[in-house]
Parts: structure tokens; sequence; C-alpha cells
């Protein structure tokens, strides 16, 4: 699949079958992530993998949004230094969010779904996954083959994306779109 074809198809995926990331796929995966580009070179990330059932049961309990992750082959937990820490420039999660795009994508190209859950009980995540204090876990990438083939070859949903014209202005705030941006 090439890149532009990725982007296009790209979705969130829920939904997964119950088998275990092939070891080159995962590895695959994390190998994208730490190759993204950060702010001076950083590299201000750890990636804890889960793949025990029982631990992704916990982690499921995070965030009102994060049940899928009961269900997903493996989980990627997304460590930086606390963003909203005192002198903390935001590339960190900048930064934090190229490695993330990364691992989507190259788990897509390889026939991986994934999707994020935001992590809202803080105590929890960490009690379950023992990170230091001075570090901080707001995202996990949930992984795994999808239940539904069609979740990855199914065309991108009409309306899914605001459309160019919307969102782009040349030049200066405000200034929309030659014709091409319309359709
Ligand atoms: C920063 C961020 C946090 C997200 N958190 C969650 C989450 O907690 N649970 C979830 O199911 N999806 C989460 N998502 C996925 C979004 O809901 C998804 O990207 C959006 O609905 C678009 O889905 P689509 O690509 O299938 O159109 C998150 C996405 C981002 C970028």
């Amino acid at each position: 699949m090439d890149v532009e074809e990725a982007l296009r198809k790209l979705r969130a995926v829920r939904r997964f079958r119950d088998a275990p990331l092939r070891d080159e796929d995962l590895r695959a995966i994390l190998d994208a992530g730490r190759r993204a580009g950060s702010s001076k070179n950083l590299q201000r990330w750890h990636f804890i993998v889960v793949r025990d059932r029982a631990t992704l049961t916990e982690l499921a309990k995070v965030g009102p949004f994060a049940g899928h992750l009961a269900g997903g082959a493996a989980a990627i937990a997304l460590i930086t230094p606390d963003p909203a820490g005192a002198d903390m420039p935001l590339s960190v999660t900048w930064d934090l969010g190229r490695a993330a795009q990364n691992m989507t994508l190259a788990a897509w190209a390889r026939g991986i779904g994934s999707v994020p859950a935001t992590v809202y009980d803080h105590d929890l995540c960490r009690s379950i996954l023992g990170y230091p204090p001075d570090q901080h876990c707001e995202y996990l990438l949930n992984f795994g083959y999808p239940a539904e083939e069609r979740s990855i070859t199914r065309p991108a949903r009409i309306g899914g994306r605001r459309p160019l014209v919307e969102v782009v202005y040349y030049e200066r705030w405000g200034a929309t779109a030659p014709s091409a941006d319309r359709s």
C-alpha cells in the first residue's frame, strides 16, 4: 500500500480478531515509532507493549472510551515526561503524535488496525504499568487484526473529514480556495 492510499483509507478500528500480533509486525510498528523525528532529536518517549489479556482488561478501565483495549491484540502505552510539567515545551506532544501516527500507518500497511485510548484515570494507569513519577501516559494505542476485513478495505466514509475548502486558507487567514479545493 503506498503512503497516499494508506492515508486515504486509514480509519480507526476498535474491534479485533482474537489473534496475537506476529512478532515481526509488532517490531515493525515499534520501529516506525522510534524512527519519528522529534524536536532537537530529543526522543522523549518510551513505549510499553502490553499483550497480557488480564492487563489489557485492566487498562480498558483507564478512561470512558478505553473499553476497546480489552479486545485488542496489543496495546502500546505512549510514555513521555509530563507535558503539563513546569517548563515542558509543547513539542513533547507534537513529537509523540508523530511517533503515534508512524506506528498507526506502519500497522495499517500490514493489515493491522489501531485506535487510540485516552487516559483519564492516571493513577490507575500508573499502577498497572509502573512508570515512575516523572513520566506520564496520556494515550495508549490499541492494535489488532480487524474483526471485519471490510474495515481495512472499505473506502473512507463520505463526509468523514472536513473538505479542504473548510480548513485551508491561502496567503492569509480567511482567503479561500482555488476551485480544486471544493471537490
Ligand atoms: C488524541 C486522540 C485521542 C483519542 N482517544 C480515543 C479514545 O479514548 N477512545 C476511542 O475509541 N477513540 C479515540 N480516538 C480516536 C478518534 O475517535 C478517531 O480518530 C476519530 O473518531 C476518527 O475516526 P476515523 O479515522 O475512523 O474516521 C482518539 C483520537 C485521537 C487523535
